[in-house]
């Protein structure tokens, strides 16, 4: 979620930071979003739907996002509130730190499947709007995964395993909300102006983190959350520029996110169908989950979860329309990654292995050469004079395609095997092969 984009004016102290978005981020196209806390041991929440197609009150008190489960369980009469009274017990939140074991994380375990799935970068929660930090955070006085729980230093870990197997690293930050600083009513309606901490102490101690977190960690992505406080904005001895300035020393290609309200991004963000106005010619990414929580939600079922070819479709439209893609995955509280959304990461990579060429590094194919469609399901990218038509069908198919711009001599797979394929009136009729892989099936044209 994200503050009203009205709010999103550059001011005067920020714009030297304003640069080009590094190539290797703008290539990247993929990443893995991880929300891992003590949220993950409850995992419970009510599937209800997507952000942004639910109305506010239905949202806060059926929350899908199972991240959310110390808020929900504050909402009176909630089916949250319930359950936690029945299966828990009604105690209290930071039991469930206790409870979180993290067992069986294997970090380098997990980060190869990342990188099997054709992710190139990975960014776990460090400190979620519940306040509990996944590494040793100055002032949070043991509230954190090093002293509680697995004992462990996750962040760290992350960082380690997700160089080790070539990905860029990025930390997740709520620098908007953290229940455990701030004592306000729950939050049961899309304005958080007046319920979320923005005073000089927690900018203090936000900042100290976020110092921390590059100083160890030297991120490859700073991805806010919610907001910044407000007595971090305006320059002075608290501005948040003073972290921008350590994170690009630190990492001169680090990019961050349009989270931290009004101050500086180097990309836009949505979440689900919320945000889609930044969808546009700027650097920007789009998330979600697998289905329709970030943190781990036993209640889901594969109704819920998008399956290998759905993850690969969402993939496909993002890249095609110039944005990145961030697709998120929610550990249980042993560190496994639940079944079904390792179902979906497997299937996104068995796509990847023989169709990567159509995604990584790709741009948007210009609108006057051809054309999406829904029936059947064409998406299109451009790798140098290369055109990749990316097509959810078998057969033949009529493609909304210049056959002046596109040779249709040179249609082919990926792996070289030529595609029949003609100019039909002011369009191009391939015949698309049966799918190797589950999932669309990609025709390269050569342009002309
Ligand atoms: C939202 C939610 C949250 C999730 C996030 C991911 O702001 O509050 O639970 O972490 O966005 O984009």
């Amino acid at each position: 979620m994200r503050v009203a984009h009205s709010e999103h004016v550059r001011p005067e102290n920020y714009r030297r930071f304003e640069r080009e978005v590094p190539a290797w981020y703008r290539d990247a196209k993929f990443g893995i979003f991880v929300h891992w806390g003590a949220y993950s041991v409850p995992a419970w929440a009510e599937p209800i739907g997507e952000l942004g197609t639910i109305d506010a009150k239905t949202w806060f008190a059926h929350n899908p996002y199972a991240e959310w489960y110390a808020n929900t369980i504050r909402i009176d009469g909630s089916p949250a509130q319930q359950h936690q009274q029945d299966v828990h017990g009604g105690a209290p939140y930071d039991d469930f730190l206790d409870r979180w074991t993290a067992e069986d994380f294997d970090a380098d375990a997990v980060l190869d499947l990342f990188r099997r799935a054709g992710a190139r970068y990975v960014v776990p929660t460090t400190k979620h709007h519940d306040g509990i930090t996944l590494w040793d955070a100055p002032g949070t006085d043991g509230r954190n995964t090093v002293a509680r729980g697995p004992r462990r230093d996750l962040v760290g870990e992350f960082a380690t395993a997700a160089r080790a197997a070539g990905l860029r690293f990025g930390v997740y930050y709520s620098g908007g909300l953290d229940w455990h600083v701030s004592d306000f009513p729950a939050l049961d309606d899309m304005d958080f102006s007046a319920r979320r901490p923005v005073d000089e102490a927690y900018t203090d101690y936000a900042n100290a983190h976020l110092d921390d977190l590059v100083e160890r960690y030297a991120p490859d992505v700073l991805w806010g959350d919610i907001e910044w406080p407000d007595a971090g904005k305006p320059a002075g001895p608290r501005s948040f520029e003073h972290v921008l300035d350590r994170f690009y020393a630190a990492n001169p290609e680090g990019v961050v996110n349009d989270r931290f309200g009004a101050t500086h991004w180097d990309f836009r963000t949505s979440e689900y169908q919320q945000g889609r106005d930044n969808e546009d010619d700027s650097a920007w990414e789009n998330c979600r989950g697998v289905g329709y929580s970030f943190g781990y939600n036993q209640v889901e079922d594969a109704s819920h979860y998008m399956d290998g070819p759905a993850a690969v479709r969402h993939l496909l439209d993002v890249v095609s329309r110039g944005g990145n893609f961030l697709l998120n995955v929610g550990p249980d509280s042993r560190g496994r990654i639940p079944e079904l959304q390792r179902q979906c990461l497997e299937g996104v990579a068995d796509w990847m292995e023989l169709h990567a060429a159509a995604v990584h590094g790709t741009t948007v194919l210009d609108a006057a050469l051809a054309s999406a469609g829904e029936e059947p399901w064409v998406r299109w990218t451009r790798a140098g004079d290369t055109a990749h038509a990316v097509v959810d069908a078998a057969g033949e198919v009529a493609l909304a395609a210049d056959p002046a711009r596109l040779d249709v001599a040179s249609a082919r797979l990926l792996d070289g095997t030529p595609v029949p394929a003609r100019a039909e009136g002011d369009g191009i009729v391939v015949d698309v092969p049966a799918a190797k892989v589950p999932g669309p099936v990609v025709v390269a044209l050569d342009l002309r």
